[in-house]
C-alpha cells in the first residue's frame, strides 16, 4: 500500500515538475520567413575600395586605455606602406596633433596582407569631438569621433550591442538598422565572429579585407570593442596555418595590458558608467590558467560606486535555449558563474547562436556533484543573459529551439538584429532588441534594467 501511494506521490511530483517547466516565457509569435542568407558579391558598393593612390581603407577605432582618454587607430593601405601617422585635432581647436604607429603585415596561405597601420592616440579630453587624418602623403582620409565623458556613476551612456555579423545582404541591412536607430549608439560592443572568411576556401583573408571596407562607415567614427569567436580562431594546420586567431590579432587591436591582462582575448574597459570585462570562449578558462588567475582578481578590483553597470561580453552563451550549440557555453559557466553571482554582474552578452534570446535572472550554482541540484534557479543577484549572436551572417538563422521552452528563458525569437543598452543614471538602464526587417524605431523586445548593485541597496523597486 505504501509502495503504491508512492507511486502516486512520485507522478504527482513528476507532474508538477512537469508543469512547472512548461511555465517559460515567451517564444514569439513572429516567425521570421526562412531564406538562404547570402554573402555580398565582392564588387558590392560596401566593399568599394576608397579612390586615390593608397588610399587608407578598413579604418577603424577601438578604446585605447582603461578609462577613455585614448583611441587605437588602425588601416590598411595596399600599395606601400606610407605613414603610420594619424593627424588629430579637437572640434575647437586648429591646432593639430601628430601621433606615430606601426604597421604590421601577415601571410595565411596564399593571401598577403596589405599594410596594417595601428595607432594610439593618447591623453584626449573627455566628451570631446576630435577629427583624425590617416593616409598623410597620399591619399588623406578624415573621419571623426566623440571621447567618451570621465567615468562617473550617473553618467548616461548609450551601447549598441552587435554579434556574429558577418557579411551578408542581411549584416548590412543590420547595420544599417544599429546607424538608423533614433537611439543612437555611441559605441559598439561586439560579442565575436566579425568577417566568416573562414567560411571560404582555405579561409580567403580578401574576406577580412571586405568586412573591414564594410564595417568602416561606423567603426571609423565609433570604437567597437572586440570579442573573439570561434569565426577569429582561423586555425587551418592541414595547410600549415597553426597560429589560433592570426588574422584577427593583426587587425583588431585591444588595450589589453591596460587592465593587466596577458593576452588580447580577455581583458576590460571602463566607459562612462559602466566596467565591461570582455572574456575568452575559445582561450583556456580553467583553475590556474592566465584568464582564471586575471578574472579572479578583476571581478573584485570593480568598483559600483564608480561603474555601477557591470557588463559582460563573451562569444559562446552560458543559457541557450536553441538546438545549436549545445552545451558550448557549459565549462566556462561551471567555472565563473558564482563569481558573477557574488559579484552582481548586470548583463551578459554573448552571441554564437544566430538568434536571439534573453533570459531571466537566474543562476545555477548549487550543484556539487552528490546533491543533485541542477536546475537553474531565479536568483536577484544573477545577471541577465542575452544571446545576440543574430547579425545575418551567411551561416543562416538557428530556428531550431528545445521544447518545451525552458523557465529560464524569457524570450526568444529567431530574427537578425542589433539591440542597444541606454544607461540613463546609476539605477536605470533601458534595453531595447530591434529586429533588421522592421522601422527603424521598432522594439521587438525591451527591458528596464535596476542596476543590481544599487538595487540592492535601495530596495523599493522590484523589478528586473
Ligand atoms: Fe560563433
Amino acid at each position: 500500500m505504501g509502495c503504491c501511494w508512492g507511486s502516486v506521490l512520485g507522478a504527482l511530483v513528476l507532474l508538477l515538475s512537469v508543469l512547472d517547466l512548461c511555465n517559460g516565457g515567451t517564444t514569439s509569435a513572429f516567425v521570421r520567413k526562412v531564406e538562404k542568407t547570402v554573402d555580398m558579391p565582392l564588387d558590392s558598393d560596401v566593399f568599394r575600395t576608397p579612390p586615390g593612390y593608397n588610399a587608407p581603407q578598413q579604418v577603424h577605432i577601438t578604446q585605447g586605455d582603461l578609462e577613455g582618454k585614448a583611441v587605437i587607430v588602425s588601416w590598411v593601405t595596399m600599395d606601400e606602406p606610407g605613414l603610420s601617422k594619424v593627424l588629430y585635432w579637437s572640434e575647437n581647436s586648429k591646432h593639430k596633433h601628430k601621433a606615430k604607429g606601426i604597421f604590421v603585415t601577415y601571410k595565411f596561405y596564399n593571401y598577403t596582407s596589405g599594410y596594417i597601420h595601428h595607432c594610439e592616440i593618447k591623453n584626449l579630453k573627455f566628451n570631446t569631438k576630435y577629427y583624425y587624418e590617416v593616409g598623410i602623403g597620399h591619399t588623406p582620409r578624415t573621419f571623426w569621433f566623440m571621447t567618451p565623458p570621465e567615468v562617473g556613476p550617473d553618467v548616461p551612456y548609450t551601447f549598441g550591442l552587435i554579434g556574429d555579423l558577418g557579411q551578408s545582404y542581411d549584416s548590412n541591412k543590420t547595420l544599417t538598422h544599429y546607424e538608423l536607430n533614433p537611439t543612437k549608439g555611441q559605441t559598439v560592443l561586439f560579442v565575436g565572429d566579425l568577417s566568416y572568411a573562414d567560411n571560404y576556401p582555405f579561409h580567403d583573408n580578401v574576406r577580412w579585407d571586405t568586412w573591414g571596407r564594410f564595417t568602416e562607415r561606423s567603426a571609423a567614427y565609433q570604437p567597437w570593442i572586440w570579442t573573439a569567436g570561434n569565426h577569429e580562431l582561423d586555425f587551418f594546420p592541414e595547410i600549415g596555418e597553426t597560429e589560433p586567431f592570426k588574422p584577427y590579432t593583426h587587425r583588431y587591436p585591444v588595450p589589453y595590458k591596460a587592465s593587466n591582462s596577458t593576452a588580447p582575448f580577455w581583458y576590460s574597459i571602463k566607459r562612462a558608467s559602466a566596467y565591461i570585462i570582455v572574456l575568452a570562449s575559445y582561450s583556456a578558462y580553467g583553475k590556474y590558467t592566465p584568464q582564471y588567475k586575471w578574472l579572479e582578481q578583476e571581478l573584485p578590483k570593480v568598483n559600483r560606486s564608480e561603474t555601477p553597470w557591470l557588463i559582460v561580453l563573451m562569444h559562446a552563451p552560458w543559457y541557450n535555449s536553441y538546438n545549436y550549440h549545445y552545451m558550448e557555453g557549459e565549462t566556462m559557466r561551471v567555472m565563473y558563474e558564482p563569481w558573477f553571482v557574488k559579484y552582481k554582474v548586470d548583463v551578459v552578452f554573448a552571441g554564437h547562436v544566430h538568434a536571439y534570446e534573453r533570459s531571466e535572472r537566474v543562476s545555477n550554482v548549487a550543484y556539487n556533484i552528490v546533491n543533485g541540484i541542477c536546475t537553474p534557479v531565479k536568483d536577484q543577484s544573477a545577471p541577465v543573459y542575452i544571446t545576440i549572436g543574430d547579425g545575418g551572417n551567411l551561416e543562416g538563422l538557428a530556428t531550431n529551439m528545445t521544447e518545451p521552452q525552458p523557465e529560464y528563458s524569457a524570450f526568444r525569437e529567431a530574427s537578425f538584429g542589433h539591440a542597444i543598452f541606454d544607461i540613463k543614471n546609476r539605477t536605470h538602464a533601458y534595453y531595447s532588441w530591434h529586429r533588421n526587417q522592421d522601422g527603424y524605431a521598432v522594439e521587438a523586445d525591451s527591458l528596464w534594467f535596476f542596476n543590481r548593485y544599487w538595487h540592492q541597496i535601495d530596495d523599493s523597486t522590484t523589478a528586473q
